[in-house]
Protein backbone atom coordinates (compact mmCIF):
# COMPACT_ATOMS: atom_id res chain seq x y z
CA UNK A 1 0.00 0.00 0.00
CA UNK A 2 1.24 3.55 -0.73
CA UNK A 3 1.81 5.38 2.27
CA UNK A 4 1.16 8.75 0.80
CA UNK A 5 -1.45 11.08 0.02
CA UNK A 6 -3.17 11.38 -2.70
CA UNK A 7 -3.22 14.65 -3.60
CA UNK A 8 -5.57 15.21 -6.19
CA UNK A 9 -8.70 13.65 -5.26
CA UNK A 10 -9.46 17.40 -4.72
CA UNK A 11 -8.52 19.55 -7.56
CA UNK A 12 -8.01 22.93 -5.92
CA UNK A 13 -6.09 21.30 -2.68
CA UNK A 14 -3.89 19.24 -4.94
CA UNK A 15 -2.95 22.72 -7.24
CA UNK A 16 -2.12 24.43 -3.63
CA UNK A 17 0.21 21.57 -3.02
CA UNK A 18 2.10 21.88 -6.12
CA UNK A 19 2.64 25.13 -5.18
CA UNK A 20 3.14 24.52 -1.50
CA UNK A 21 5.96 22.14 -2.63
CA UNK A 22 7.17 24.03 -5.03
CA UNK A 23 7.62 26.72 -2.48
CA UNK A 24 9.29 24.63 -0.31
CA UNK A 25 11.64 23.56 -3.25
CA UNK A 26 13.35 26.38 -2.60
CA UNK A 27 14.54 26.09 0.97
CA UNK A 28 14.57 22.37 1.40
CA UNK A 29 17.65 20.79 0.01
CA UNK A 30 16.81 17.50 0.06
CA UNK A 31 13.40 18.09 -2.35
CA UNK A 32 13.25 17.41 -5.73
CA UNK A 33 11.52 20.32 -6.10
CA UNK A 34 14.97 22.13 -5.18
CA UNK A 35 16.53 20.58 -8.73
CA UNK A 36 14.04 20.47 -11.52
CA UNK A 37 15.12 20.10 -15.33
CA UNK A 38 14.78 22.76 -17.28
CA UNK A 39 14.57 22.33 -20.87
CA UNK A 40 15.03 24.93 -23.72
CA UNK A 41 14.99 24.94 -27.38
CA UNK A 42 17.49 26.26 -29.97
CA UNK A 43 15.53 26.46 -32.81
CA UNK A 44 17.08 22.84 -33.96
CA UNK A 45 17.64 20.65 -31.03
CA UNK A 46 15.95 20.20 -26.93
CA UNK A 47 18.79 20.84 -24.50
CA UNK A 48 17.78 19.80 -20.51
CA UNK A 49 20.03 20.64 -17.67
CA UNK A 50 19.30 20.24 -13.79
CA UNK A 51 18.96 24.18 -12.00
CA UNK A 52 18.84 25.07 -8.56
CA UNK A 53 14.77 26.71 -7.95
CA UNK A 54 15.71 29.73 -6.17
CA UNK A 55 12.01 31.49 -5.94
CA UNK A 56 8.74 31.05 -6.00
CA UNK A 57 5.78 33.87 -6.48
CA UNK A 58 2.28 31.44 -6.72
CA UNK A 59 0.47 34.73 -7.03
CA UNK A 60 1.69 35.75 -10.58
CA UNK A 61 3.24 31.84 -11.39
CA UNK A 62 6.63 32.63 -11.47
CA UNK A 63 9.53 30.51 -10.62
CA UNK A 64 13.35 32.08 -10.72
CA UNK A 65 16.59 30.77 -11.43
CA UNK A 66 19.92 31.93 -11.61
CA UNK A 67 22.66 31.28 -14.74
CA UNK A 68 25.73 32.40 -16.40
CA UNK A 69 24.34 35.12 -19.22
CA UNK A 70 26.63 33.76 -21.58
CA UNK A 71 25.50 29.70 -21.12
CA UNK A 72 23.70 27.39 -23.65
CA UNK A 73 20.39 27.87 -21.82
CA UNK A 74 20.59 31.71 -21.67
CA UNK A 75 21.23 31.95 -25.05
CA UNK A 76 18.38 29.56 -25.96
CA UNK A 77 15.60 31.65 -23.81
CA UNK A 78 16.68 34.80 -25.29
CA UNK A 79 16.38 32.86 -28.80
CA UNK A 80 13.36 30.79 -28.22
CA UNK A 81 11.15 31.88 -24.64
CA UNK A 82 9.32 28.45 -24.42
CA UNK A 83 10.72 26.37 -21.64
CA UNK A 84 9.50 23.50 -19.52
CA UNK A 85 10.46 22.47 -16.27
CA UNK A 86 10.45 18.95 -15.51
CA UNK A 87 10.84 17.14 -11.73
CA UNK A 88 9.57 13.03 -10.01
CA UNK A 89 9.31 13.33 -6.40
CA UNK A 90 9.60 9.63 -5.47
CA UNK A 91 8.43 10.22 -2.11
CA UNK A 92 5.11 11.31 -3.56
CA UNK A 93 5.28 8.87 -6.92
CA UNK A 94 4.69 12.62 -8.22
CA UNK A 95 5.66 13.21 -11.63
CA UNK A 96 5.41 17.14 -12.31
CA UNK A 97 5.65 19.17 -15.45
CA UNK A 98 5.57 22.85 -15.77
CA UNK A 99 5.52 24.11 -18.95
CA UNK A 100 5.99 28.61 -19.78
CA UNK A 101 7.96 31.27 -20.85
CA UNK A 102 10.56 32.57 -19.74
CA UNK A 103 12.90 35.83 -20.36
CA UNK A 104 16.60 36.93 -19.38
CA UNK A 105 17.27 39.70 -16.41
CA UNK A 106 20.54 40.71 -16.78
CA UNK A 107 22.44 44.26 -15.37
CA UNK A 108 19.35 45.68 -13.28
CA UNK A 109 18.80 46.84 -9.82
CA UNK A 110 17.10 42.83 -9.14
CA UNK A 111 20.11 41.46 -10.32
CA UNK A 112 22.53 43.91 -8.47
CA UNK A 113 20.93 42.98 -5.36
CA UNK A 114 20.95 39.14 -5.90
CA UNK A 115 24.66 39.68 -6.94
CA UNK A 116 25.63 41.38 -3.67
CA UNK A 117 23.92 38.57 -1.52
CA UNK A 118 25.74 35.63 -3.24
CA UNK A 119 28.77 34.74 -1.23
CA UNK A 120 32.34 34.41 -3.01
CA UNK A 121 31.57 30.45 -3.95
CA UNK A 122 28.00 31.35 -5.55
CA UNK A 123 29.73 34.15 -7.18
CA UNK A 124 32.47 31.79 -8.79
CA UNK A 125 30.12 30.37 -10.88
CA UNK A 126 29.90 33.70 -12.86
CA UNK A 127 33.67 34.34 -12.65
CA UNK A 128 34.92 32.22 -15.59
CA UNK A 129 37.14 34.02 -17.90
CA UNK A 130 36.01 31.63 -20.49
CA UNK A 131 32.28 31.47 -21.30
CA UNK A 132 30.59 28.32 -19.85
CA UNK A 133 30.51 25.19 -22.38
CA UNK A 134 33.75 26.37 -24.32
CA UNK A 135 36.00 23.04 -24.98
CA UNK A 136 39.39 24.07 -23.14
CA UNK A 137 42.84 21.97 -23.64
CA UNK A 138 43.51 21.13 -19.78
CA UNK A 139 42.20 22.09 -16.37
CA UNK A 140 45.18 24.50 -16.19
CA UNK A 141 43.35 26.78 -18.88
CA UNK A 142 40.32 27.25 -16.02
CA UNK A 143 40.84 30.74 -14.54
CA UNK A 144 38.05 33.43 -12.39
CA UNK A 145 37.81 36.47 -12.87
CA UNK A 146 38.28 39.01 -9.57
CA UNK A 147 34.15 39.65 -8.13
CA UNK A 148 34.39 43.31 -10.84
CA UNK A 149 31.63 44.85 -12.88
CA UNK A 150 32.02 42.09 -15.67
CA UNK A 151 31.54 39.35 -13.20
CA UNK A 152 28.07 40.65 -12.30
CA UNK A 153 27.24 41.11 -16.17
CA UNK A 154 27.69 37.47 -16.35
CA UNK A 155 24.58 36.64 -13.54
CA UNK A 156 21.33 36.42 -15.17
CA UNK A 157 17.86 35.66 -13.28
CA UNK A 158 15.79 33.35 -15.44
CA UNK A 159 12.29 34.96 -15.04
CA UNK A 160 10.12 31.67 -15.72
CA UNK A 161 6.03 32.65 -16.12
CA UNK A 162 4.36 28.91 -15.58
CA UNK A 163 1.16 28.57 -17.85
CA UNK A 164 0.17 24.91 -17.67
CA UNK A 165 1.22 22.29 -14.81
CA UNK A 166 0.31 18.56 -15.86
CA UNK A 167 1.30 16.06 -12.51
CA UNK A 168 1.07 12.65 -12.48
CA UNK A 169 0.84 10.46 -9.52
CA UNK A 170 1.03 6.75 -9.48
CA UNK A 171 -1.03 5.42 -7.43
CA UNK A 172 -1.65 1.64 -5.93
CA UNK A 173 -5.24 1.98 -6.94
CA UNK A 174 -4.74 3.81 -10.21
CA UNK A 175 -2.60 6.71 -11.48
CA UNK A 176 -3.96 10.59 -11.46
CA UNK A 177 -3.00 12.62 -13.77
CA UNK A 178 -4.03 16.36 -13.51
CA UNK A 179 -3.74 20.01 -15.33
CA UNK A 180 -3.37 23.14 -14.14
CA UNK A 181 -4.31 25.88 -17.06
CA UNK A 182 -3.01 29.66 -16.71
CA UNK A 183 -4.07 32.45 -19.19
CA UNK A 184 -4.38 36.17 -18.96
CA UNK A 185 -8.16 35.40 -18.43
CA UNK A 186 -8.36 32.71 -16.15
CA UNK A 187 -7.07 29.43 -14.32
CA UNK A 188 -8.47 26.52 -15.63
CA UNK A 189 -7.95 22.56 -13.67
CA UNK A 190 -8.92 18.80 -15.18
CA UNK A 191 -8.17 15.83 -14.58
CA UNK A 192 -6.91 13.83 -17.70
CA UNK A 193 -7.39 9.94 -18.08
CA UNK A 194 -3.46 9.27 -17.11
C1 LIG B 1 22.65 19.91 -8.67
C2 LIG B 1 22.93 20.87 -9.80
C3 LIG B 1 22.48 22.17 -9.69
C4 LIG B 1 22.73 23.08 -10.71
N1 LIG B 1 22.26 24.36 -10.59
C5 LIG B 1 22.48 25.25 -11.59
C6 LIG B 1 21.94 26.58 -11.53
O1 LIG B 1 21.28 26.97 -10.55
N2 LIG B 1 22.16 27.41 -12.57
C7 LIG B 1 22.87 27.01 -13.67
O2 LIG B 1 23.02 27.81 -14.60
N3 LIG B 1 23.40 25.77 -13.76
C8 LIG B 1 23.20 24.90 -12.77
N4 LIG B 1 23.71 23.62 -12.84
C9 LIG B 1 24.55 23.26 -14.03
C10 LIG B 1 23.65 22.94 -15.22
O3 LIG B 1 23.00 21.69 -15.00
C11 LIG B 1 24.44 22.88 -16.54
O4 LIG B 1 25.42 21.85 -16.47
C12 LIG B 1 25.14 24.19 -16.85
O5 LIG B 1 24.42 25.30 -16.38
C13 LIG B 1 25.34 24.33 -18.36
O6 LIG B 1 24.10 24.23 -18.99
P1 LIG B 1 23.81 24.82 -20.45
O7 LIG B 1 25.08 24.68 -21.22
O8 LIG B 1 22.71 23.98 -20.99
O9 LIG B 1 23.41 26.24 -20.28
C14 LIG B 1 23.46 22.68 -11.85
C15 LIG B 1 23.88 21.36 -11.96
C16 LIG B 1 23.63 20.48 -10.95
C17 LIG B 1 24.12 19.05 -11.09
Amino acid sequence: MSNFTNFFSDLDKGELKIWDLLAQGVVNKKSKFHTPTISTFNGNAINSRTIILRKVDRKTKMLFFYSDTRSRKVLNIKQNNNVTAHLYEPRFKLQVQLYGYANIENKTEKTKGIWNSLNNFSKKNYLSTISPGEKINSLANLNYNADNEEAFYNFSLINFKVSKIECLQLLNINNIRVEFVYTESSDKKYYMVP
